[in-house]
């Protein structure tokens, strides 16, 4: 366990525990902790919590299969591939793969092939100016203009019509329900991820037709938001820094002109997954995103998702073209190199864009636009990069230090005000249950949910509790739970009993997100770190359920009454006694 996380996590002993910097969200004091004993881990900041697979799931951003088979390869372990069927219908991850890997090499056999991906190669080479190496190295293709083509090379490799729509290479006709391609008449940039994997595909017209492209949906083997165009080739060259673009084509003319750590997202906005994904690999990233104003925008939000995770973030401004394929095409990748180097720091960034709004040779704009800077240079938490700040403040807009530093002293003071009320307003709402995303039902009645997480913690520690449910000595049924999560962990901690390996607290996370399980491992650590677990704490808890539950089965009678009674009385009838009994 502690080998494990302790190579992602820098951990130091303490006690029989051991501590380190929590890995799934930015801290500076430690409050990730390691518990060798119950063999798990919990984050007291952010609440993350579970066993090593959980860990692994959330640290790689893997589902809990491909978990199990990554510590399995680290132990030395091979998992029988054939271990555990896939139920009907559901496509395992490796024939996605495969299928892809399939599929991208008909895609570029149709392009290398004069015949039939002539106009694309001519796309690709002349008006796109790739060469034939390029066009090799990222594996670059051609879906034919026909419905049938790729599904029927499929089909003949033994792919059926359902795993091709599952893995989305097929769209499924809404009159016939039979599978036709999906990816027609477009140049198609295969997405390899870092095992080497084809897990799925952009593909883009050769005019100005739209979508200008078209992507893979998430399949069983892909998640957009947990992957990077190129990052199987720029993960060996971003020691030093990576490059964030916006499009396939950037990325792509980047690694052509020597600048190989150029990745893309894959058509959306980037996450915060993938936000994590370049704290693991880089320390900085300049973002080079379109000039225009969509994607200066998309840069200011990219701004704040990296630097959350603790990156040293850059912006690169760029004139003279709309983006980097562009820009290097006419100025060449020299030029490009020398922005890289004048690429502006976050605070630069943004006050360059408070100066260009104001004319600072008028008192008025100077006012304004110091307001302005003042209120951004509070916003840094750091004693040194504010006095750094307003000095360079200070000199541009000719406004004295003392002034400036006094103004950002008070900004700073109501800043932090606002935080802890924040804060406090955010801690009783926890208390209450509100905002709880994992367990929304919690605020609805907190004597319930109390009882109810007393329960669960007892039935994951103690095989005792869960042979007494079983075998029907203590009467518990799901529907006892009051919130659905508690509902679901309790069916799912009695399933897992009545298999013939019995209950596991690894097995969980086959059917509860890491964001879920951490909450199941917050119940079961907080019944550990009481003494008194006995027969009558379990007992006054499910009682504790079953009063509760009746009484708000009572409410609902009494709910219906009500309405029968408004009902009655809007209809303008005259009112008879209150029903008494059902209905
Ligand atoms: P761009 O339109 O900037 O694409 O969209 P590009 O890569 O520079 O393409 P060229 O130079 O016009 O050929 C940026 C990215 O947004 C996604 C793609 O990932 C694209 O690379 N996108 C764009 C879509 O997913 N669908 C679209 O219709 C357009
Ligand atoms: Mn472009």
């Amino acid at each position: 366990m502690e080998q494990v996380i302790g190579s992602y996590v820098t951990l130091k002993r303490a006690g029989s525990n051991f501590n380190g910097l929590c890995p799934f969200h930015s801290e500076k004091t430690p409050s990730f902790t390691v518990f060798p004993n119950t063999q798990s881990f919990y984050c007291f900041g952010c609440s993350a919590g579970g066993d090593v697979i959980s860990f692994i799931m959330r640290a790689e951003h893997l589902d809990y299969v491909a978990a199990v088979e990554l510590l399995a390869a680290r132990a030395g372990i091979e998992i029988p591939k054939d271990g555990k069927a896939p139920a009907e219908g559901e496509v395992s991850r490796q024939r996605v793969f495969d299928m892809n890997r399939a599929a991208a090499s008909f895609f570029h056999q149709c392009l290398m092939d004069p015949a039939i991906g002539g106009d694309a190669m001519r796309y690709l080479s002349e008006q796109r100016r790739l060469s034939r190496a390029t066009i090799r190295h990222f594996g670059l293709g051609f879906a034919p203009p026909s419905f049938g083509m790729l599904t029927d090379h499929m089909k003949r490799l033994g792919y059926t019509e359902q795993e091709l729509i599952t893995g989305f290479l097929c769209g499924k006709s809404q009159k016939t329900g039979r599978a036709y391609d999906y990816f027609r008449n477009r140049v198609m940039f295969p997405i390899i991820d870092t095992a080497g994997r084809v897990i799925a595909f952009g593909g883009r017209v050769m005019d100005d037709s739209k979508p200008k492209y078209l992507n893979s949906s998430d399949t069983p083997a892909f998640k957009k938001s947990r992957n990077l165009f190129a990052l199987n080739f720029a993960r060996t060259h971003c020691e030093e820094f990576m490059i964030l673009c916006e499009g396939y084509m950037d990325v792509i003319a980047l690694h052509a002109a020597g600048f190989e750590n150029a990745v893309a997202t894959l058509g959306t906005a980037i996450t915060a997954e993938q936000a994590r994904i370049f704290a693991k690999y880089t320390k900085k990233v300049i973002i080079s995103y379109d000039s225009d104003e969509a994607g200066q925008r998309a840069a200011s939000r990219a701004m704040q998702m990296l630097g959350e995770v603790g990156i040293d973030v850059r912006v690169l401004q760029m004139s003279g073209a709309k983006d980097p394929d562009e820009y290097i095409k006419t100025y060449g990748a020299d030029r490009f190199r020398r922005l890289l180097g004048q690429s502006r720091t976050g605070f630069r960034y943004k006050l360059d864009g408070i100066l260009a709004k104001y004319d600072i040779t008028q008192p008025e704009g100077r006012i304004a636009a110091s307001g302005e800077c003042c209120q951004l240079i509070s916003e840094f938490y750091s004693g040194v990069e504010r006095e750094v700040y307003i000095g360079q403040v200070s000199e541009l807009l000719n406004i004295s230090t003392d002034v400036l530093g006094h103004r950002v002293e008070q900004l700073l003071k109501k800043r932090v005000r606002e935080a802890k009320e924040a804060e406090s307003r955010r801690a009783q709402a926890d208390i209450r249950g509100v905002g709880d995303r994992i367990n929304p039902d919690t605020v609805k009645n907190v004597r319930a949910s109390a009882a109810e997480s007393v329960v669960l913690g007892l039935l994951m520690i103690y095989d005792e509790y869960r042979n007494a449910v079983a075998t029907g000595k203590v009467v518990l049924r799901e529907e006892d739970f009051f919130t659905a999560f508690g509902r679901r962990a309790f069916a799912t901690i009695m399933e897992l009993q009545a298999t013939p390996g019995g209950y596991s607290p690894s097995l969980l996370g086959q059917t509860f997100s890491p964001d879920e399980m951490g909450r199941l491992q917050q119940m079961e650590r907080q019944r550990r770190s009481l003494t008194h677990n006995g027969p009558e704490v379990f007992r006054q808890s499910v009682d504790t359920l079953k009063e509760e539950k009746a009484r708000s089965d009572g409410q609902k009678s009494e709910d219906v009454i009500s309405d029968i009674t408004s009902i009655l009385a809007r209809k303008g009838q005259k009112q008879t006694d209150k029903p008494t009994g059902g209905k």
